[in-house]
């Protein structure tokens, strides 16, 4: 079934984010109801400046039918080629994957994946490390806590704001005890690079995004990489975009954003978050707020 694309009046979209407090909208988001490669077609080359992603892990999820691992990797195979067509030459692509698991043995998606971007040209920046608090209890090896999201460029030059993501130095005001700088600051004023191990809630039913979508972004995480990789007004996609995370993480800093995906219920959520957005009634987990820590009181909130 396809649902219309869903493009909001740019006078709309600007007098409803001055009243909900976040940066006006450069373009109304577009949002399909559409198999990724057909929406991907129609598009001109080199428009995104990031493309942020987390595809079918294979796992038989409700929205995916469990293939082989060598059907499922000729299909990314397509998916990830389009995109890199798509990519603007100072772009950034974050793809981000779990583990496929295979009577008892996992297989990490983003080891299979790393021969299809390399192929296609493109240099691994990072591999960041998800790491999160719930999951399955396994039985017969440890329970798996993180997932990971490796940050592709299409060339040295790239887009990145170390500043925008910086997060509080552990010792703010420590200075140099020795050498040409003694006594100046020792770390940065505006705080630390936040390392390339994120710890983030995954949205479970107690998470304030939970929607119908058994496997959201955090808003959060995907804030985090568009305020880096991307400058106000770029464009951002989504090509698995589920119930729109990433398209509320551009929006909501300013960035134009697009995104798709097959299931209408998905895409129906998406465009329902993005008018709460405008109304200033969604409600999103703030990016610095501490994660919940049992031995702290009240949680450390
Ligand atoms: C892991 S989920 C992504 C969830 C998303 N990050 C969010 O925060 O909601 C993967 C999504 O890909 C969608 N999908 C699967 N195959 C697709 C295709 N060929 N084209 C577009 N979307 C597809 C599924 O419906 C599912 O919502």
């Amino acid at each position: 079934m396809q649902v219309p694309l869903f493009v909001v009046e740019e006078s709309e979209a600007s007098a409803s984010c001055s009243a909900a407090g976040v940066s006006p909208l450069r373009e109304s988001p577009v949002l399909a109801c559409q198999d990724n490669l057909a929406f991907m077609e129609a598009l001109p080359d080199g428009q995104f400046k990031l493309i942020v992603t987390s595809p079918p892990y294979n796992i038989g999820k409700d929205y995916e039918s469990k293939t082989s691992l060598k059907a499922w990797l000729e299909s990314q195979k397509q998916v990830i080629a389009e995109c890199v067509r798509l990519l603007h030459p100072q772009g950034s692509i974050c793809w981000q994957v779990g583990n496929y698991v295979r009577k008892g043995e996992i297989i990490p998606l983003d080891v299979v994946l790393y021969p299809v971007f390399a192929e296609l040209g493109l240099r691994l920046r990072n591999r960041i490390v998800w790491h999160f608090g719930h999951g399955l209890h396994c039985a017969k090896r440890l329970s798996g806590r993180y997932e990971t999201i490796n940050w592709w460029t299409l060339s040295d030059d790239y887009t990145w704001n170390l500043d925008a993501i910086r997060v509080p130095s552990k010792y703010p005001g420590k200075r140099h005890f020795k050498g040409p700088n003694i006594g100046k600051l020792s770390g940065n004023p505006k705080g630390k690079n936040p390392s390339d191990v994120w710890t983030f809630p995954n949205v479970k039913n107690n998470h304030p995004e939970k929607t119908v979508h058994p496997c959201q972004f955090p808003v959060e995480l995907v804030e985090r990489l568009v305020l880096a990789m991307t400058e106000e007004g770029d464009a951002v996609f989504d090509p698995y975009m589920g119930v729109g995370s990433s398209i509320i993480a551009a929006l909501k800093q300013g960035r134009a954003a697009w995104g798709c995906d097959l299931v209408p219920e998905y895409v129906e959520t998406a465009q329902d978050r993005v008018r709460q957005l405008r109304a200033g009634t969604l409600r999103t987990r703030p990016m610095n707020k501490p994660v919940y820590d049992p031995n702290l009181p009240n949680g450390g909130h």
